[in-house]
């Protein structure tokens, strides 16, 4: 076959801008998009709508939007290659997100672990828009007909809940949307907190959790703090039972440095938490370095920043609105 014949299949994914990025995201998601921007056609945006389900601050949310944008290009995400925008200056996302709640059962909303989750810590806040949020994902998934949704596992229960609304609109309508996969990444798809072995590395809990942004020194410190496990082993061994925090240092590691359990096992022989901790912030460290510096540059370059996200959000939305248009049309609604 012809090289421009080839069709690529398609991703698409997206993180909320609600708070700075750390390793739990990269290595769960973004590192796996980087690595395949050769294979596919892909799509990726700021979750912004997303993040007022939670209150936010206005100014800060603004910065931090167009500051995840410039650590998504310089984590590797070339915006000639692949479509970056800002969920919000699509509006076909909220068009259809309408739509698909009259395709969502109260049932089904009620049983996903998020929203049990953030109802329980913002009692406060249990707003409609914390129930309705797999649809919004839904949504911004189904828009764009991708093959693979890559991201961490904790999103894989609402990419379940947008192919049971997917298949469910198809079943009344016939082929409306693709039906898409997840992608779980197989390292690194769930990191924890580096001080809290038993939770997922979060911006909720800083001290466990490393920013793409933060310093080396920063760095250093978190992981020379990070908990290892209570026996007096001190032995660098796979085991996520009984060591979790050890094996969640050596997930970390693998996947920064790409060598297998086995090798690091054998690296680290005999050598014990004092040699493997200052390791593993080492090669972090390292990994992070051109990321951080290459965002500092870009973050100063609002110029180029926004003919990103203005070009982006033009590509998205017309591969959207087609989408949309078809869904309105079946719906019956009368075309304008
Ligand atoms: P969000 O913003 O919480 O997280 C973004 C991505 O990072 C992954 N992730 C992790 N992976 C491994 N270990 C961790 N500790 C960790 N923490 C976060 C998440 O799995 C996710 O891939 N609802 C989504 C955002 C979203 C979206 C979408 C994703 C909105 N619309 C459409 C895909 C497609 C969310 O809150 O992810």
């Amino acid at each position: 076959m012809e090289e421009n014949t080839i069709v690529k299949k398609r991703m698409l994914s997206g993180i909320q801008p609600s708070g700075d990025l750390h390793l739990g995201n990269y290595l769960g998601a973004i590192k796996n998009w980087a690595d395949r921007v050769n294979d596919y056609e892909c799509f990726y945006f700021m979750a912004d709508l997303h993040t007022i389900t939670v209150r936010q601050e206005p100014a800060e949310l603004r910065k931090r939007t167009v500051n995840q944008l410039a650590q998504y290009i310089a984590c590797g995400l070339d915006p000639e290659k692949n479509t970056l925008f800002l969920q919000s200056h699509v509006p076909a996302h909220s068009q259809l997100g309408w739509v698909l709640n009259c395709y969502t059962q109260f049932g089904e909303l009620s049983r996903m672990t998020q929203f049990k989750d953030k109802s329980s810590k913002h009692k406060d806040n249990i707003n409609a828009g914390l129930f309705t949020y797999p649809v919004l994902m839904a949504a911004d998934i189904l828009l764009y007909q991708p093959d693979f949704v890559p991201v961490g596992e904790d999103q894989k229960q609402h990419v379940e809940i947008c192919r049971d609304i997917a298949q469910r609109f198809n079943s009344i309508y016939g082929d409306v949307f693709k039906i898409p996969e997840p992608m779980i990444a197989e390292n690194g798809a769930r990191i924890y907190g580096l001080n809290t072995p038993g939770d997922k590395m979060s911006k909720s809990i800083p001290e466990g959790c490393v920013f793409l942004m933060d310093r080396p020194e920063d760095i250093a410190r978190k992981f020379k703090r990070a908990v290892t496990d209570s026996d007096t082993e001190n032995c660098v061994r796979y085991d996520k039972v009984e060591k979790p925090g050890v094996a969640n240092l050596m997930d970390i590691y693998r996947t920064v440095t790409g060598n297998s359990i086995e090798e690091i096992e054998r690296e680290f022989d005999g050598k014990g938490y004092g040699v493997f901790k200052p390791a593993v912030a080492e090669a972090v460290i390292e990994h992070l370095r051109p990321i951080r510096e290459e965002a500092e540059r870009l973050m100063k370059d609002k110029a180029y920043l926004d003919s990103v996200y203005k070009d982006g959000a033009e590509r998205a939305s017309y591969v959207a609105n087609k989408t949309l248009r078809k869904v309105y049309k079946k719906v019956g609604f009368y075309q304008l």
